[in-house]
This record gives C-alpha cells, sequence and structure tokens, in this order.
C-alpha cells in the first residue's frame, strides 16, 4: 500500500479537527538510557536550557521552534490549525511534561493530539526521520470497505502533492483535504511536516 510518510507526523482523523482545549496525550517516548548522574556533566543544564528556550518561544508563527545547546537538540510542532495561543499552551505544557514522565532520559518524545515535543543528544533537525512513529486506528467500520480505501488511497496521494504545491508558498507545512465517500460519510484528512523537513522529504512516498 502506498503510504505518505510525513516526517514525524501523520494524523488521519474521520472527526472534526478543531481545536481542544483540554490537551490530550497521544504517546510518549522516553530513552533507556539516562544521561550521566553527576554534576560534572552539563547535560541536565544544557537539557533545561533547551527546555526553557522552547517554552518561551512557543508563541511563534510558524508553531515550530527549534534550538540547541552544545550536545542537547530539541524542538516543537503545533498542529497547524491551531492559533499562536493554544500553540502556547499546548507547548508550554509539553515541555513540562516530557520532563515529569521521562526523568534523566537522554532523548525524548511526546504527542499531544495538539503539538508535539522532542529532543535528543542527536542533531535530528532537517532529516527526515519515520521514527519514531505511531500507527493507530478506531474500532468503527465503514459501510464500503473497498470504496473507503480507494478513495483513502487516492486522496492522500493528493494530500501529498497539495502539501508540495504549499510548500513552495508557505512555511508552515500543513493540507488538509475533505473529500466525499458516499451520501453519509466524509472522508477527512490532514498532513503536517515540521518547516525544517525539505519538499523531497516532506512528501516522500514510502512502500
Ligand atoms: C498539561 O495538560 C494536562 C492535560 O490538559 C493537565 O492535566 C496538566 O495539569 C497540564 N500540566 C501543566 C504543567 O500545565
Ligand atoms: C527499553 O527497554 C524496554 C524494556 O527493557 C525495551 O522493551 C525497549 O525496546 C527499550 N527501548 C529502547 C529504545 O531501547
Ligand atoms: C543521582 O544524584 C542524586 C543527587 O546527588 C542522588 O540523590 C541520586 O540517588 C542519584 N541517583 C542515582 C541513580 O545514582
Ligand atoms: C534549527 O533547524 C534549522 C534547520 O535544520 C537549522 O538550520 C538551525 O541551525 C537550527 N537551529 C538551531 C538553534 O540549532
Ligand atoms: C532534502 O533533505 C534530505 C535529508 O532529509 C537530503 O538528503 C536531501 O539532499 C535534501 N534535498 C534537497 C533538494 O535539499
Amino acid at each position: 500500500m502506498t503510504d505518505i510518510s510525513l516526517c514525524l507526523v501523520i494524523l488521519l482523523t474521520f472527526l472534526t479537527l478543531k481545536a481542544e482545549s483540554t490537551l490530550t496525550l497521544s504517546l510518549y517516548r522516553c530513552s533507556n538510557s539516562s544521561y550521566p548522574n553527576t554534576t560534572l556533566t552539563s547535560y541536565k543544564a544544557d537539557l533545561d536550557l533547551i527546555l526553557n528556550s522552547l517554552s518561551s518561544n512557543s508563541r511563534v508563527p510558524l508553531g515550530y521552534y527549534n534550538t540547541s545547546s552544545n550536545a542537547v537538540y530539541g524542538s516543537f510542532l503545533c498542529r497547524g490549525d491551531l492559533s499562536p495561543g493554544e500553540c502556547e499552551d499546548c507547548a508550554k505544557n509539553a515541555t513540562k511534561t516530557i520532563v515529569r514522565l521521562c526523568p534523566r532520559s537522554e532523548w525524548a518524545f511526546l504527542w499531544f493530539d495538539q503539538c508535539m515535543v522532542r529532543y535528543s543528544n542527536r542533531n535530528f533537525f532537517s532529516s527526515m526521520e519515520t521514527d519514531p512513529h505511531l500507527d493507530g486506528y478506531n474500532g468503527e467500520s465503514t459501510a464500503e470497505p473497498k470504496q473507503f480505501m480507494a478513495v483513502l488511497e487516492k486522496t492522500m496521494g493528493e494530500l501529498a502533492n497539495k502539501l508540495a504545491a504549499k510548500y513552495l508558498r508557505v512555511e508552515k507545512k500543513y493540507a488538509t483535504k475533505e473529500v466525499k465517500i458516499n451520501a453519509k460519510e466524509t472522508l477527512q484528512t490532514m498532513a503536517q511536516c515540521t518547516p525544517d523537513i525539505n519538499v523531497t522529504g516532506c512528501v516522500k512516498k514510502q512502500n
């Protein structure tokens, strides 16, 4: 099955996308490796520094920010339909929550439905990566699965093209598409790349 891989975030939903006031945690991962427990290391200090920097730069037009300090790299991305204020709320919360959920981890990432935050001891900026990833589905079924899958595959391809075209005009690499499947069902899709990923990486087809 043809699939578009979109940096860290692929969100496909059958529900109307709208900003929620409550943050919903989808997934998080912490590295098993801890940074050294010694005051001689500056890892903790650098980590605190970048998380503070992410938090205080969370009201930005793109809804994306990256920063680094020595060997620690971090970024956040808000879902493209969030207002700057909603983005700020999410990023501020996520930078605190990630420390609470992943104390002493060398790298970690956390996805709310509304934003994601990630840090690492490795520079991950500008490189298209398919991991970490999250696959999920709801338990509902469609009346016409064959028709649905055909429309889905076609629409995802069109969404990728839309994203590629959009990339040239705007920096917020976010696109949505809505298609009627039949009289009763509507498919809603969205895709987003972090703005540091180039157009090739952003719309890369995977097999
Ligand atoms: C982050 O959001 C969650 C869910 O809305 C909430 O329970 C939690 O108190 C918030 N944490 C902070 C530090 O704002
Ligand atoms: C971390 O440890 C758990 C349990 O030992 C293991 O299942 C998991 O694969 C490890 N994760 C990484 C990223 O090494
Ligand atoms: C890490 O250092 C703190 C403060 O020195 C100490 O309380 C804690 O027990 C240490 N943890 C480990 C796993 O060594
Ligand atoms: C953020 O990412 C961009 C794109 O990779 C890079 O050019 C820039 O240096 C990064 N910013 C920091 C502070 O590392
Ligand atoms: C796009 O980014 C990838 C890394 O993710 C790199 O290999 C490739 O050379 C870049 N392409 C262009 C046109 O800059």
